[in-house]
């Protein structure tokens, strides 16, 4: 079961366990972690569920689609690693996975 880090804005750190199959923003939700609205539910239209995959990490994951790409563009302070943590499925391979939340979603 891979473990994934999430680092908030302020520096407060929160890590759980995700079953793999899971999508980050499912990992985070199942275990109360602040800082995504996910608003959609995970259907990859409200670009509220933004994070950043730390360097590295974002190579190691699947790539984003053509819509995820397009949502991405609507975040607020996109950077390299930004992803919508719903379209990014864990795998026992990301075990150790460090995800930073940004300071807010809209
Ligand atoms: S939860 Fe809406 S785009 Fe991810």
């Amino acid at each position: 079961m891979p473990d994934i880090t999430f680092i908030q804005h302020d520096g407060s750190r929160q890590t759980v366990f995700a079953k793999a199959g899971v999508t980050i923003m499912q990992a985070a939700m199942e275990n109360m972690v602040e800082g995504l609205e996910a608003e959609c539910g995970g259907s990859g239209s409200c670009a509220t569920c933004h994070c950043y995959l730390s360097l590295g990490w974002h190579q190691k994951v699947q790539a984003p689609d053509s819509n995820e790409e397009q949502m991405l563009e609507m975040v607020i302070e996109p950077k390299e690693g930004s992803r919508l943590s719903c379209q990014v499925k864990v795998t026992d391979a990301h075990d150790g996975l460090i995800v930073h939340l940004p300071e807010c979603q809209y």
